[in-house]
């Protein structure tokens, strides 16, 4: 059997949580939010935003204190958790003290499941995730973070829940078993069509495995849209900085109407009539945001671009980052996967190109253009 394709969707909610002392903190303020049937959605925020209390919402293991819980057009928001046939995975599993093979037989099992459709199911899960078929028979208490992890994964999908509800399910794992596990996510999430709700704080993983994202901040959804439109079009300052690593750079500008220019931190940026416009109807002060990654790094040292010193080198995985210092107090970071002949103090020249740039309004952090 297939699961069903269900879309989930919060209307206007709200949790507080109490605690004995009567200390309330609002952990998820007022959220709106459809999570489309059959795909992956990923939900990227800082730690405390509410992604792990929106989970247990829609798994049921939390009333919201206002709003509703939509399965397609069914309100559950009352309904019990066992009712609603979400799988949840957390970040750390637990595994009982069971079989590997008796731990992900067991929601087949208390549903009654004949014996040889469970055989069939938990092995097909079995090969899928890789784990390997000579240890079905050991105990799973003593597994690794990374096969429990596993287990944790195929007890979860072996059920043909309608709704997959994983909770930073790679955070602990070695970085080797971390993309051999988020390969088969991948494929499985794909295959099965189920909806699933991938929680993280690690963006690269959720620009690997969703189509969607929504950037949580301080329990409200700051934006909610297709990964690459978040990426290129961050609709405010937070999520430019927050997705992408390092996040965007923003430096400080000002308008000058006449000169048609924003008046930036260590150079000048040259903007359309058109432009102009739309800026001097939000003021004077803004911050020009450009990622690392389109920075363009003039090597030949030409008179092109911005002129700055090269304060800091760093290497992340393959890329290295050039901190530029392009004014006092003024540092661009720029990121290329090719190794230039360039050392820390030697002056450089870069170039942002027009079609990168964002600008966003310094007092509330919006994007306005373009
Ligand atoms: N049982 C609880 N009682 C009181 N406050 C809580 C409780 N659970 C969570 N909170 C608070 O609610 C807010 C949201 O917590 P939540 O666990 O949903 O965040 P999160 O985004 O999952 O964070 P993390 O990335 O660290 O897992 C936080 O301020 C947290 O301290
Ligand atoms: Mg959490």
């Amino acid at each position: 059997m297939l699961p069903l394709m269900v879309e989930v969707r919060l209307e206007n909610v709200t949790h507080i949580y109490v605690t004995e002392k009567g200390l309330k903190t609002v952990a998820l303020d007022d959220v709106s939010i459809t999570f489309p049937s059959g795909k992956i959605t990923g939900v990227l925020g800082p730690s405390g935003c509410g992604k792990t209390t929106m989970l247990k919402i829609i798994a049921g293991l939390l009333r919201p204190t206002k709003g509703k819980v939509y399965f397609d057009d069914k309100d559950v928001t009352d309904l019990d958790p066992q009712k609603r046939n979400v799988a949840m995975v957390f970040q750390f599993p637990v595994a009982y003290d069971m079989s590997v093979y008796d731990n992900i037989a067991f929601p087949l099992r208390i549903r009654g499941v004949p014996k040889d459709i469970i055989h069939r199911k938990v092995m097909e899960i079995v090969d899928i995730l890789g784990i390997d078929r000579n240890i079905l028979n050991k105990n799973a208490k003593g597994a690794d973070p990374g096969l429990r992890q596993k287990i944790a994964v195929a007890r979860a999908i072996v059920r043909d829940a309608d709704v997959l509800l994983l909770d930073e399910p790679l955070t602990n794992l070695e970085p080797l078993v971390r993309i051999e596990l988020k390969t088969k996510l991948k494929e499985i999430t794909q295959k099965m069509k189920i909806t699933t709700i991938y929680v993280t704080h690690d963006q690269a993983e959720v620009l690997t495995l969703a189509e969607r994202i929504a950037v949580m901040n301080i329990g409200k959804i700051i934006q909610y849209d297709e990964t690459t439109r978040v990426y290129e079009y961050p609709i405010h300052e937070f999520v430019g900085y927050f997705i992408g690593n390092p996040g965007m750079n923003y430096i400080e500008c000002s308008l000058n109407e006449e000169k048609s220019v924003l008046e930036c931190k260590g150079f000048e940026y040259t903007l359309n009539r058109n432009e102009v416009e739309v800026l001097v109807k939000y003021g004077k002060e803004f911050k020009l945001g450009i990622r690392p990654e389109h920075i363009i790094i003039d090597e030949s040292k030409s008179d092109k671009g911005i002129k700055g010193k090269i304060s800091l080198v760093e290497r992340i995985g393959t890329a290295f980052l050039y901190h530029v210092e392009i004014a006092k107090e003024t540092t661009i970071i720029a990121k290329t996967y090719k190794q230039i002949g360039l050392r820390e103090g030697d002056t450089i020249s870069i170039t942002l190109p027009k079609d990168k740039v964002r600008i966003f309004d310094k007092k509330t952090g919006y994007r306005i253009l373009p």
